[in-house]
């Protein structure tokens, strides 16, 4: 951990290595990618590229820098050569314990005993990945959020024997390269923002069941309403700015709170999705959707995060 990343490996090229590749070469690393197969690497790449070409085409990056990361992305030919001589690893492989533990015993026959690894798992705890690793200090969860290249929130979660001054170190980097970084204290299932997500999505999944709205309808009461809010601060503040002036969060929760009491004595506490909840979802999302493709609305969501980060930013 002496300060200099130069080169980053992305092992794992699917929806989220092949974003991140994108990202730490668009910041100017040489970035080495790896998948299973040339063919799965081949196709990381060329959404790498289309993500940097995107942010060329909505100004985000110049020609120049484009061109640049373009040519700083190349395709490992094999995970010891993906490991060799990189000072950062951002696994990207599939969700599973099993897959997770042997890339990384793969990756530390071949990288420096220094390289970092950065896991970017959703939910998965950093100890039990930590359990057979020759160095578990070096390795800790940097989470990002769907699409990385954009988003700038990074989770960072240490596992039981991870070097503590890894984590400031990374958060500090992270910052530096413009990301948003928030720092666990302890592990825990789903770190910070998908549990949050979960105790929502769990709701909204029974608002659906229960016909209280439709589907469009549910969505629609997030993103036109606290959503906007979100963008720029979180529950706590919100509240806190809802407590009024002079009141702010403790008023809030001395004469709010037991109205929330009263919400959550009514609300889903199921932990196994009911039976109902796949068709009842995918028949109004099809509703939503209104023929339109999904990859229509992800580069419609894509342009519209880009003008909301220039606000933001600005
Ligand atoms: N999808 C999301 O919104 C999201 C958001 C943040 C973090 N994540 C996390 O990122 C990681 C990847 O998720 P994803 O959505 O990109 O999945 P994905 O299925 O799109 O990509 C996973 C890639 O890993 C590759 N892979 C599997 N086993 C491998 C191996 N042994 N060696 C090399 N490559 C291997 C697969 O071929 C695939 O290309 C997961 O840990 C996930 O929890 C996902």
């Amino acid at each position: 951990m002496d300060g200099k990343v130069k080169n980053v490996a992305i092992l794992g090229t699917g929806l989220i290595g092949a974003s991140w590749a994108a990202f730490y070469a668009e910041k100017g690393f040489r970035v080495k990618i790896y998948d299973t197969d040339r063919s799965q690497c081949d196709f990381g790449f060329k959404n790498a590229v289309e993500y940097l070409n995107f942010l060329l085409e909505h100004s985000v990056i110049s020609a120049d820098t484009c061109e640049k990361a373009v040519s700083s992305i190349q395709c490992a030919a094999s995970i010891d050569d993906l490991a060799n001589d990189v000072e950062l690893v951002q696994e990207s492989v599939s969700e599973r314990y099993d897959i997770k533990k042997d890339v990384f015993g793969k990756l530390e026959q071949s990288a420096s005993s220094k390289c970092i690894f950065a896991s970017s798992s959703s939910g998965l705890l950093v100890s039990e990945m930590q359990k057979e690793m020759k160095y578990p200090e070096r390795i800790l969860i940097a989470h990002p959020f769907n699409p990385p290249h954009l988003i700038p929130l990074v989770e960072l979660v240490p596992g039981k024997k991870t070097n503590p001054e890894l984590i400031g170190f990374m958060a500090d980097f992270f910052e530096k390269l413009g990301k948003t970084p928030v720092i666990l204290k302890k592990e825990i299932p789903g770190h910070i923002a998908n549990r949050l997500q979960a105790a929502l999505w769990r709701e909204a999944i029974q608002l659906v069941i229960d016909g209280v709205a439709s589907l469009e309808d549910v969505d629609k009461a997030l993103y036109a309403g606290p959503g906007l809010r979100w963008a720029l601060l979180g529950q706590h503040m919100i509240f806190h700015l809802g407590g009024g002036t002079d009141g702010g969060i403790g008023y809030f929760v001395n004469h709010i709170g037991v109205s929330f009491e009263k919400l959550w004595k009514d609300m889903a506490k199921w932990e196994h999705l009911p039976a109902e909840t796949k068709e009842r979802l995918t028949d109004g999302i099809k509703e939503q959707m209104n023929g339109r493709k999904i990859k229509d609305i992800a580069a419609w969501r894509d342009e519209k995060l880009i003008e909301i980060l220039k606000v933001i930013r600005s």
